[in-house]
Formats: structure tokens, C-alpha cells, sequence
């Protein structure tokens, strides 16, 4: 089923990927005839004195025979060129647009670094062997039979030989690659683990640096390069056995075919042109099967890595739009969690939230509170269904959120995520994330919202500045202001922001939060804060304390009645003071 999806790859290359086969199936034809000139110069030409012009008539055929087989093998090693990248530029999109609709949870499943190596050598892996069994994999057995079905017009008797050694091969074949199969999918897992150590240190790059703390990433580098080596070395110690197999059963069939050829020869039941064509034959027939293992080994590579592609296709996205009606709409930004429980391991005695109820009203302002690891993220990625809930439910404008196609639902709940990111591109290009067609007026009235505008004006290129790759060629704050204004340009109805003022100074922040108030009346704002300034003057505050909530109320309501939050209030006055 892998395989006919991934065929069904091939797409507009199709013609490309049934013309390289054909044009090899001539090359072959073209080429089994050279033989045959050969004897008929020997036998005629010289032994049967025929005399020079004969041997330069008959060359002149087999000269022309070679040229017009060689054409025909240049043309189908371009067609499957085309076919090849063609077939791999189309996996390649398939996978990513999979990808695409993967929620958190599939993309922890595989993890990143994996993705990466299935997107790439995963990909290079079945490409070679999709470009080579085009050509090769119908190049081999058809010259295995028109060969073989010359020898025997040749001589029968001596093409019994093949009996004996064909089998052989076969079998000794069919061992290696059985035994290889495991330890190449061993490889790929430590390419895997080679990818996650490049991936995490050169994106933490700066932090490494900061740290000091080369050396020690240089030697973790060590140990996954050297693990793929090792693993690398184990699967090809078994392929390479093919090798001397090929050339000892090569040899063995030139010298039985010379030996019994001779003696033919000796009796007068064949002639030296012909053993001379017979023994070109054979090295066309053990080419074609050397081509034969060496298809095996790829295809043995290829198996894994087709595998691997499969089960990115095959992945279910476990958030989808099965329940969804088209039609529904968010219609206000009230929110409910009805005895919710969550769980990342999707197993009932490893719960991250426990029991969570409560409801938001249109238009509130909820502050959440709690120790770090306390699930306040998680709580939060429930609402534009990052996650599914394990148990109970979340309701959005009164539906629950799994009614909403996901789109219409993420259209209406935008998310500051706690760790964000801004892409390559100019800042009115990250901006315009939230909204594709957004005036020039709601781009800046967004940043004058977050409190980005002046900074960015600040810029020699102002909305025009090229961003860097993650955004690393602007400060800390600078970056948590652009990613609340491209969430704010949504317009949304429900605006969560997951710790996103923490690298912005107190009275920004301050700022920030009245202008939340005076532009998004209607607007549900979740603001998740470690500063209890940030959230005292919130309609309603969430105390979270392992995964449950501890206490919902005022500022003043806590302050009296709740010890936790009395507790960290405290703490951070006494900082102030
Ligand atoms: N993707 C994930 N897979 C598995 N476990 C996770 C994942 N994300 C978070 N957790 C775990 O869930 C628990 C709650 O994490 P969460 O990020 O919700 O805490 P938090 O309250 O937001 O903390 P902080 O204040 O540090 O941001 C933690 O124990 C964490 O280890
Ligand atoms: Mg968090």
C-alpha cells in the first residue's frame, strides 16, 4: 500500500518512467546481437577465410549495432533522471503537506529531527532506488533471458553450467539481504539521533556559545556520528559479502564454460567463434545478475526508508475535522472546561490536568497563575485544540471545540505560544501571519496596539526590515511585542497569551494591557503571567497547582483567601520593595 501510494507519485513523470525501461529493453535487445558478429568474424571472416572485406563489413555492422545501443542507453538513463527527481520532488511535497496537518501531538510522536532525516535521505533513498529499478531492475532480467536464450542456441549442454550457479546465487542472496534489513533500519535510527544532536545544538547555537559549552556538544557530536559509523559499517559488512559471491560465481562459470567449452572445441562440436560469443553471453548474463544483487541491496536500503515514508503518510492526524460541521461558527469568545482531564501519554494514571472546570463570560479578562510545570500551558493549548482534552470537555461560543473545523476555530482564538517564533521575511510579512489581506492601517494600528510600532519605526527600514530566520535580529521583547501584534491583527475573539510580555519592561506591559482593554472589548484576553502585576487587575484569576486548579477569584478575593497566591504576591512585593 506504501508502495502504490508512493507510485502514484510519479505523477506528469510518467511518461518519463515508461520510456526508460522501453529505451533499456532495445539497448539490451541491440546489444545481445554484438555477440553473435563476433563469431561470425572469427569463424567466417578469419578461420573461414573469407577475407579482410567481410571481417570490415560485419565490424561495420557490429560498430553501428554498439552506437545505436548505446543511444538508447544514454536516452533511458536520462528519462529515468527525469522520472527520479521528478518522483522524488513529489514525495518530498506529499510528506511536507502531511506534515502540514499534523497536530502537537503526531509531530512529538516522530519528533522533529526525524522528520527532517525522512524529508531528506529517506527521500534520496528512494529515489536511487526508484531511478535505478526503472532502469536496472528491467535492464537485468531482460538481458538474463535474451543472453541465456542465445546460449542455448549456442550450445545447450554448456548453458547447464548456469543451472548450477544461478541457484546458488539466488539463495546466498536472499540470506544477506534478509539479515541486512534489520540492521539498516538500525542505521536509520541513529541517523535520527545524529540529526536531533545537529539540529538542537546548531539551533541552540547561541546558547552553547554562551555557555561555553563547545566541547562538550563536539563530544556528543562524536558519539552520534561515530553510532552512525558503527551501524553504518554492520549493514554494509553483510551487503559487500555480494561482491566477492558475484565474482567468485563469475569465475567459477568462465572457467567450467572455458574448461568444457575446450574440450567442445577439441572434439570439433563447436567452433571458436562460437565459444568466444558463449563466453561474451555468460558476462552479460553475470553482469545482468551482479546488476541483479546490487538492485537487491538497494532495494533492501530503500525497503526501510520506504517504510519510514509510510508511516509519515499513513500517520493519522489525531486532531481533525471529523466532528466538524462547515458551517459552525465561533460565535462569542465564552469559554468552558467541563471536568476536563489531559494527558500528553494519552493514559489515564499519567494525567498533566486533572479535573479542570470553570467558564469565561464574552469579553473577560482571565489572569492564570501558577508554579512553572504547573500545566498553565497546557490548560491554555486546550482552547484552539492543540490538544484534545482526554476526558470531559472544552466548549468555545458554546460548542465544543471539536464541532468547530479548525480552522474556523483557530481563526477565532489567536495564541501567543510561550515559546514563539518569527520567520524569515520582513516584519510586515510576519505580521501579515495573522492576516493575509491586512490594510496598511491594521498592520500599524496592531503594532501601536502591542507596542511594537515605535520600536519598529526605530529601524532605518521600519515595517520593511528584514527579519532573520527565528527572529534573532531583534531583542527578546522586541520579538514577544511582534508576535502579540500579529496575533492581535486577527482580530480574534478569544486572545491567549501564554507568558508573553515576560522579556517586556512593567510599565510596556502596563500598556499593553490597556490598550488589550480599550480595542478588544469583546475580546476574551487568557493572560498567563509570572508577574502578579500583569494579571491583578483581570475579571478573574486562575490559581494552578499541579495540573489542578487551586483557587478562581479576584485579586482581592485571593488575597484573602488563597494561600498560594498570598504567597507569591508577597514574594515579588518584597523584590519590589
Ligand atoms: N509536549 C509535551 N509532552 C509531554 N509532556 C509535556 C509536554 N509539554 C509539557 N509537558 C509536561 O506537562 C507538565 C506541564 O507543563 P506546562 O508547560 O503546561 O507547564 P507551565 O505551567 O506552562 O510551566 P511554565 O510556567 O514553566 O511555562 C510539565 O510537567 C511538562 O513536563
Ligand atoms: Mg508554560
Amino acid at each position: 500500500m506504501v508502495i502504490r501510494k508512493l507510485l502514484s507519485c510519479v505523477g506528469k513523470y510518467k511518461a518519463a518512467a515508461i520510456l526508460a525501461p522501453i529505451t533499456i529493453i532495445l539497448e539490451v535487445i541491440l546489444e545481445t546481437q554484438i555477440p553473435l558478429y563476433i563469431s561470425d568474424i572469427v569463424d567466417t571472416g578469419i578461420n573461414g577465410g573469407a577475407g579482410i572485406a567481410y571481417v570490415l563489413e560485419v565490424g561495420g555492422k557490429m560498430i553501428l549495432m554498439a552506437v545505436l545501443s548505446m543511444t538508447c542507453g544514454i536516452l533511458s538513463a536520462k528519462f529515468a533522471a527525469v522520472a527520479g527527481t521528478g518522483f522524488a520532488y513529489n514525495v518530498r511535497n506529499e510528506i511536507f503537506n502531511k506534515i502540514q496537518d499534523f497536530s502537537f501531538a503526531n509531530i512529538d510522536h516522530f519528533s522533529t529531527p526525524s522528520l527532517i532525516t525522512r524529508l531528506t535521505t529517506d527521500v534520496n533513498m528512494v529515489q536511487m532506488a526508484f531511478t535505478s529499478c526503472i532502469r536496472m531492475l528491467v535492464r537485468a532480467p531482460v538481458m538474463l533471458v535474451m543472453a541465456t536464450w542465445m546460449a542455448v542456441r549456442i550450445n545447450a549442454q554448456l548453458s547447464l553450467v548456469f543451472l548450477v550457479a544461478i541457484p546458488l546465487l539466488g539463495v546466498s542472496l536472499a540470506l544477506i539481504s534478509k539479515n541486512a534489513m534489520p540492521r539498516f533500519s538500525a542505521m536509520f535510527k541513529k541517523y535520527d539521533a545524529l540529526n536531533a544532536s545537529i539540529q538542537e545544538t546548531l539551533i541552540a547555537i547561541r546558547v552553547v556559545k554562551a555557555f561555553v559549552r563547545g566541547e562538550h556538544e563536539i563530544e556528543k557530536f562524536e558519539v552520534s556520528a561515530t553510532d552512525v559509523q558503527n551501524a553504518q559499517k554492520r549493514a554494509e559488512k553483510l551487503i559487500i559479502l555480494n561482491g566477492p559471491i558475484m565474482q567468485f560465481a563469475m569465475y567459477g562459470c568462465m572457467i567450467a564454460v572455458s574448461w568444457f567449452g575446450g574440450i567442445h572445441i577439441l572434439e570439433g562440436t563447436m567452433t571458436t567463434g562460437l565459444l568466444m560469443s558463449f563466453i561474451s553471453y555468460i558476462t552479460q548474463i553475470l553482469s545482468s545478475l551482479m546488476m541483479v544483487s546490487f538492485m537487491f541491496v538497494m532495494i533492501v536500503m530503500a525497503r526501510t526508508s520506504i517504510q519510514r515514508i509510510g508511516e509519515v503518510l499513513y500517520e493519522v492526524p489525531d486532531i481533525n475535522d471529523d466532528h466538524a460541521s462547515a458551517a459552525l461558527q465561533v460565535e462569542d469568545g465564552s469559554i468552558e472546561f467541563d471536568h476536563v482531564n489531559f494527558s500528553y501519554a494519552k493514559k489515564e494514571d499519567n494525567l498533566t490536568l486533572e479535573n479542570i472546570s470553570f467558564r469565561i463570560n464574552p469579553g473577560e479578562t482571565i489572569g492564570i497563575i501558577g508554579g512553572t510545570g504547573s500545566a498553565k500551558s497546557t490548560l491554555v493549548q486546550l482552547i484552539p485544540r492543540l490538544y484534545d482534552v482526554y476526558a470531559g470537555a472544552v466548549k468555545v461560543g458554546g460548542h465544543d471545540v471539536r464541532e468547530y473545523k479548525i480552522e474556523n476555530l483557530r481563526e477565532a482564538v489567536a495564541m501567543v505560544l510561550q515559546v514563539n517564533n518569527l520567520f524569515a521575511g520582513t516584519i510586515r510579512e510576519n505580521i501579515c501571519w495573522g492576516k493575509a489581506d491586512a490594510t496598511d492601517e491594521e498592520v500599524e494600528a496592531a503594532c501601536r496596539a502591542a507596542q511594537a510600532h515605535d520600536f519598529i519605526m526605530s529601524f532605518p527600514d521600519g515595517y520593511e526590515t528584514e527579519l532573520e530566520q527565528g527572529g534573532v535580529n531583534v531583542s527578546g521583547g522586541q520579538k514577544q511585542r511582534l508576535c502579540i501584534a500579529r496575533a492581535l491583527i486577527k482580530k480574534p475573539k478569544i486572545i491567549i497569551l501564554d507568558d508573553s510580555t515576560s522579556a517586556v519592561d512593567v510599565a510596556t506591559d502596563a500598556k499593553i494591557r490597556q490598550q488589550l482593554r480599550q480595542n478588544l472589548k469583546d475580546t476574551t484576553t487568557i493572560i498567563i503571567a509570572q508577574r502578579v502585576t500583569s494579571i491583578a487587575d483581570a475579571d478573574k484569576i486562575i490559581v494552578m497547582n499541579d495540573g489542578r486548579i487551586d483557587a478562581i477569584g479576584t485579586h482581592e478575593e485571593l488575597m484573602k483567601t488563597n494561600r498560594i497566591y498570598r504567597e507569591v504576591y508577597e514574594s515579588q512585593q518584597k523584590g519590589v520593595a
